[in-house]
């Protein structure tokens, strides 16, 4: 591996535990303002302290993060369809690799929509996507997207997207946690993250979600709506780097929590 791909991907994944705790807050890019996002800088800026990793586009980078104080930024660079639309799959790549190399990119992520009309081309956007950026040496970041269809979320459908995404030189991998997840980790070569999803019903869940998967091998989490929609996001992030980075067990985690919500509330604060 290239020195400055090695690099970047130490500052996405921490060299100590080799795990990461990423903050994913691009969904505007498609989804516009939705609920608890709405003005970004303030929904982020309480959270940065606490993430190995942002994944953003570069419109929030450069209106709603300090660069100084940033962490690694996860660069979103697929696009080009709206909720409004039937077919959310009919993504390209939106930024240059020149854009991503300016912005100091430690990565640069797009959706592959597996299984979808435009799969032919989202494999091709990812292939190509790889082409350019290893020639900068930053790593790529593929999101195993399911669009709507939030049912098609298990080990087989997974594991299919997931070594796809791989075998076409992704440097790691975004996918959903789900039954038989070590079937989904083993069959990748390459490091796998995991999303949050739509908000749970509870904090619990999402702190269950996070540990099943460390357990089962995944290399850290990449959530977005179960942090900053919860009742207390700073507790909630930092609940979950106990489990990513400390190995806590999610009744540790739930118990971090809880006395960051009572904390937050003396403080007046979450
Ligand atoms: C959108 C994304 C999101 O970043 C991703 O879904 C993670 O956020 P959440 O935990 O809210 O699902 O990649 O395609």
């Amino acid at each position: 591996m290239d020195w400055g791909h090695e690099n970047r991907l130490a500052r996405i994944f921490r060299p100590d535990t080799r795990h990461t705790v990423m903050l994913a807050a691009d969904h505007g890019y498609f989804l516009g303002p939705i609920s608890k996002l709405q003005v970004p800088r303030d929904t982020l800026e309480p959270l940065i302290p606490y993430a190995d990793a942002l994944m953003i586009t570069r419109g929030v980078a450069r209106t709603s993060v300090d660069p100084a104080t940033a962490p690694a930024l996860v660069l979103r660079v697929s696009g080009g369809a709206s909720i409004l639309k039937d077919d959310i799959a009919n993504e390209g790549i939106t930024v240059s690799i020149k854009e991503a190399v300016r912005l100091n990119a430690s990565a640069v992520a797009l959706s592959l929509f597996i299984g979808s009309d435009y799969e032919h081309q989202s494999i091709l956007n990812l292939s190509h996507l790889v082409d350019e950026a290893q020639e900068y040496g930053i790593p790529v970041l593929a999101v195993t997207a399911v669009g709507r269809e939030l049912e098609k979320r298990d080990a087989r459908y997974l594991a299919l997207a997931c070594r796809i995404a791989a075998e076409h030189g992704a440097s790691f991998v975004k996918t959903y946690y789900c039954e038989e997840f070590e079937k989904v980790v083993e069959s990748c070569p390459v490091p796998l993250v995991i999303a949050g999803g739509p908000k749970l019903e509870t904090a619990r869940d999402a702190l269950d979600l996070a540990y099943d998967a460390i357990k089962c091998g995944a290399q850290g989490v990449d959530m977005g709506r179960n942090v900053w929609q919860a009742e207390a996001p700073v507790a909630m992030i930092r609940a979950l780097r106990a489990i990513v980075h400390e190995g806590a067990t999610a009744d540790q985690a739930e118990e971090i929590l809880r006395a960051g919500r009572v904390a937050g509330a003396l403080a007046g604060v979450h």
